[in-house]
């Protein structure tokens, strides 16, 4: 009898989190999961997420901060993890603009300690979430991951891309293999209450205004979560090698390298116009948004349009849910949650 593969999966019981462990589960990894259950959101949506895994067999869950460097050590001192999944981070540009030490501690000291550890405990890959974000002041679209990202816009921002850097030095270093992924603005079911989709359903079921930033001049590659949660499933199977045609001389690829580490955009690849994007909540609410017009916020960038071509080349798939699909089953999840 073959043992199933231990995989660590970070920030479990967040958005992403949740729906990566349940898809490994379903295909029978034995799952570990690690999240501090922080209260930057509501902690009962966490634990709720949490509960779907009562009982289910392969699933563990360990209370813990990735910035407790002891914690850390001592998890993967007790166990073997083939692979690591890590998602846990203070998410939210516009947090990081009052609440920087956050971002710090589990963003920076926390990804040290992740990959120290995976280092020390010889993980084969380590998948980890890096944002759309990092592109920041870059106006050239679609946002390729062979283009340089070193304007980052906000805290957050610089701190996903720093953990680029770092998995790269770990890559080259000690040959652990890294692949980061940026996420482009991520939305579903069991979503992050701190988000657009989130806040405007809300709002608009309480006949609340929406705040409706940059007068509404905002295209985003919104991505559905089940498009996600294939992106990480597959690229968690394909451990990077060093790349034989990287050439440091000649315009270097920022998404590859002589060492196994390798960077993908995770977006739709179809940007879409903010407005349309809250007619289409509109109709699946069957409510009209009052919307309060205001300008861009600090840190935030208004434009994201992902390039998946690497993506595709290499694990054959591009996110395909469209927003009429997509948004249409968070609103069904969201009556049924919260009953209204
Ligand atoms: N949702 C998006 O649109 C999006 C876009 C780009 C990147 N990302 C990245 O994807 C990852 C997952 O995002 P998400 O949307 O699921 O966010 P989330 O906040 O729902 O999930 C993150 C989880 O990590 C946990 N966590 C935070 N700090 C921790 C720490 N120090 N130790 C242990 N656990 C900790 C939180 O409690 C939370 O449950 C994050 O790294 C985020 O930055 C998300």
């Amino acid at each position: 009898m073959t043992s199933k593969p231990k995989i660590l999966v970070t920030g479990c019981a967040g958005f992403i989190g949740f729906f990566v462990c349940r898809r490994l589960l379903e295909h029978g990894a034995e799952v570990v999961g690690v999240d501090n259950l922080n209260e930057y959101y509501d902690v009962n949506l966490k634990r709720a997420r949490l509960a779907e895994f009562e009982g289910r067999a392969g699933f563990r869950f360990v209370k813990l901060d990735v910035a407790d460097r002891e914690g850390v050590a001592g998890l993967f001192g007790a166990e073997s993890f083939e692979k690591v999944i890590h998602l846990a981070a203070q998410a939210g540009v516009r947090y990081s603009l009052t609440n920087p030490h956050a971002y710090v501690d589990s963003n920076l000291v926390g990804f040290a300690n992740i990959l120290e550890s995976c280092r020390h405990g010889r993980v084969k890959h380590l998948v980890f979430a890096s944002s759309s974000s990092v592109y920041g002041a870059n106006t050239q679209m679609p946002f390729s991951v062979r283009e340089g990202a070193n304007h980052p816009l906000s805290l957050y921002a610089a701190t996903k891309r720093a953990n680029e850097l770092m998995a790269h030095c770990y890559a080259h270093l000690y040959g652990l293999p890294c692949t980061g992924l940026r996420f482009f603005t991520v939305y579903g079911p069991w979503g992050r209450p701190d988000m657009a989709l989130f806040l405007f359903t809300r709002a608009i079921l309480e006949g609340r205004p929406i705040q409706v930033f940059n007068y509404g001049r905002m295209r985003r590659d919104f991505t559905y979560i089940d498009d996600i949660v294939e992106g990480v499933a597959r690229v968690a199977e394909r451990i990077p090698a060093p790349d034989p045609a990287w050439d440091g001389n000649q315009h270097p690829d920022g998404a590859s390298g002589v060492a196994p580490y390798r960077l993908y955009n995770l977006g739709s690849h179809h940007p879409v116009e903010l407005m349309e994007f809250i007619e289409t909540l509109e109709r699946k609410l069957g409510k009209t948004a009052k919307k309060e017009l205001l300008p861009l916020q600090e840190g935030d960038v208004p434009a994201t349009y992902a390039d998946v071509e690497d993506l595709v080349r290499d694990t054959g798939f591009a996110p395909r849910t469209s927003i009429e699909e997509g948004i249409g089953r968070f609103v069904d999840w969201y009556r049924e949650y919260y009953g209204v």
